[in-house]
């Protein structure tokens, strides 16, 4: 079965305000939509029950991170299971934001998806190398690390909740997009590695999306390569041109 197309928008910490957002809101609900991508967005924590409320029904809303733990004290966090009573369907979980300037290691990361999954939650899970790590030729390697802790506290069946985002660090808000031979290299390879450590049937029907300064241009060229199955948007999530992206598909 083929691969269902997934374009996801995440706001980070953006808009800066509740009109801001609501225009972000009004854009997407009036525009045409490819009806075969599934598309989700993720805005701050803080408004997402009211975008839940305003957005179209088509699409699905993500939290950018959850805490694996249910409740308690923990100041500033947001639970899985909060996320699961609010409706909300999706958690991006691992972007390398929250690695490096949150300290979240693959472990943390991987203890996250358990309670996500845990709760029915949906997860993007966000891997990638830095450019150090690519020059010196460890890509792959540093992605299945980062694979493989999630790997070790997941079962088959849960992979059909994971949607794997390949977001090369050293793309991410730097207008340096991974060019689309990179990118379906990338892809592909772990493609494979999946294949080896979960299962084949896995590998053939896990979504492994891009990310990195994806544009409503440069989309198009990666959107034809076959291991690209859609896109983590940043900062082309908040202007007119996502809905290009959304409707790339070839
Ligand atoms: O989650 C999205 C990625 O960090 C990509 O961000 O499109 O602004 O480079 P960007």
């Amino acid at each position: 079965m083929p691969r269902t197309y997934f374009v996801g928008g995440n706001f980070k910490m953006n808009p800066t305000t509740l009109e801001q957002k609501r225009v972000l809101v009004k854009t997407l609900n009036e525009a045409t939509l490819d009806p075969q991508t599934e598309v989700v967005i993720a805005p701050p924590a803080l408004y997402l029950i009211s975008v839940l409320d305003l957005i179209r029904k088509d699409i699905k809303v993500a939290a950018q991170n959850c805490h694996a733990k249910a409740s308690g004290a923990f100041t500033g966090e947001i639970s899985a299971t909060q996320l699961k009573d609010a409706g909300i369907p999706y958690v991006i979980l691992g972007h390398s934001e929250r690695r490096s300037l949150f300290h979240e290691t693959s472990e943390i990361v991987a203890e996250k998806t358990r309670a996500a999954l845990d709760q029915g939650l949906k997860v993007i899970l966000c891997v990638g190398e830095t450019l150090e790590e690519r020059e010196s030729g460890r890509t792959q390697q540093v992605v299945e690390a980062q694979l493989q802790t999630v790997i070790a506290v997941t079962k088959p069946e849960d992979w059909s909740h994971i949607v794997v985002a390949y977001e090369p660090v050293w793309a991410i808000g730097t207008g340096k997009v991974a060019t689309s031979a990179q990118a379906q290299e990338t892809h592909a390879e772990t493609r494979k590695y999946l294949a080896s450590a979960v299962s084949p049937a896995v590998a053939e029907s896990t979504r492994i999306i891009y990310g990195g300064s994806v544009s409503g241009v440069n989309c198009n060229e990666l959107t034809v390569q076959p291991d690209v199955d859609g896109f983590l948007v940043g900062g082309a999530s908040l202007k007119p041109e996502f809905v290009n992206i959304i409707n790339a598909r070839k």
